[in-house]
């Protein structure tokens, strides 16, 4: 097969994104854009020569040097957000975008304590979100869940009102947000630190999530799973470091959200082909490929996986086995989970005895 027909291959290949940040989806254009329009000041060009076009801030991005250091960007970056407007349409870019890279079904992580702090009612993020997810649905068939992320590096305080907010709004038993994630500067910021808000929610039947082992070590994964009581580990890569663990990983199933070319930018790995995601597949670990951040870390989710494929050289039936394994970790009801198993399995069909 060809290069170009592998690719043809990995984009017809359906697909669940399950770990994207919506606010990581704004591009150095949009961002500029947004803040000439609403009057929002960067920083000024002598303290942060970066920000002196979206071309200079695209070459930062390429410079990142840690997880703090992305964040200092990211949350700059938000800083232009500011109508329901604006997150709608920043949602249905994203939205259309992994529709061409042949996502099926997306679970997006949003930061409402990002946008209350500066003055962002949480109802203004999550009204457009909700209305760029109905229009996706709409005009592409793409279904999606909101995750409501807390930022593990603000007090458990903080996530518990954010919690409550969402809660007092009826969005966790409306379905409105399927589920709580747990993400920005992670050492230091170990899950337990969130464990009532995580308790909270296992009683109440929300589904929860948490970046764990991505710059910290293996027992920031378990602790997220002993402690929180997470259905899933967002990145997880440092579950090699723990072979008892990453057995129970698999035995239970519990998906790893795995963010390949992120991993390279935040240099958590020097190289794509460094990831644990040969022995994540002999040991029957459950994982997805997805973007994290694909506006800061140079690549939406078809490039991740392109990526894989060409560090990696997986079979027909290896990515039978993630696509599979990405519905089944998914949180979308069972109908339709049939539905993409089958799309996955006419696909398979499709292109028996190429890859
Ligand atoms: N890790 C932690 N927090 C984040 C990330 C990430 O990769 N992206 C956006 N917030
Ligand atoms: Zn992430």
């Amino acid at each position: 097969m060809t290069e170009a027909a592998i690719q043809q291959c990995l984009h017809d290949l359906p697909k669940c994104e399950h770990h994207l940040h919506i606010e990581g989806s704004l591009s150095p254009s949009l961002l500029f854009r947004l803040a000439d329009t609403n009057k929002i000041s960067l920083p000024a060009i002598e303290t942060d020569p970066s920000f002196a076009s979206p071309e200079a801030l695209e070459g930062r991005y390429t410079r990142f040097t840690s997880l703090n250091d992305f964040l200092h960007y990211y949350y700059i970056g938000m800083s232009v957000l500011i109508t329901t407007a604006d997150f709608e349409s920043l949602a249905y870019e994203y939205f259309a975008r992994a529709h061409n890279d042949g996502v099926h079904h997306a679970e997006i992580f949003f930061d409402p304590q990002a946008h209350t702090s500066r003055g962002i009612a949480y109802e203004t993020v999550v009204a457009g979100l909700g209305m760029a997810q109905k229009r996706a649905e709409k005009d592409f068939g793409l279904t999606s869940k909101l995750i409501l992320c807390f930022l593990r590096h603000l007090p458990a305080s903080d996530a518990k009102d954010t919690y409550q907010a969402a809660e007092a709004l009826g969005h966790f038993s409306s379905g409105v947000v399927a589920g709580i994630g747990l993400d920005s500067s992670e050492v230091g910021f170990p899950p337990e630190i969130f464990k009532e808000v995580y308790e909270s929610a296992s009683k109440a039947g929300i589904r929860r999530t948490a970046h764990a082992g991505e710059e910290g070590d293996s027992t920031y994964i378990s602790r997220a799973l002993d402690l929180c009581s997470t259905e899933r580990i967002d990145h997880g890569i440092r579950l090699v470091d723990d072979d008892a663990l990453l057995k129970r990983v698999a035995k239970d199933k519990t998906l790893v959200t795995m963010c390949p070319l992120s991993n390279v930018r935040l240099r958590c790995v020097t190289k794509v082909a460094e990831l644990p995601i040969r022995k994540f597949l002999t040991e029957g670990v459950r994982f997805s490929i997805n973007s994290d951040d694909p506006a800061y870390f140079g690549g939406y989710i078809l490039d991740n996986y392109i990526a894989v494929q060409e560090a990696f050289r997986l079979n027909l039936k290896e990515w039978k086995f993630i696509a599979d394994g990405a519905i089944e970790g998914s949180w979308c009801d069972g109908e339709r989970k049939q539905v993409l198993l089958e799309k996955v399995e006419q696909w398979a069909e499709s292109y028996k005895g190429t890859l």
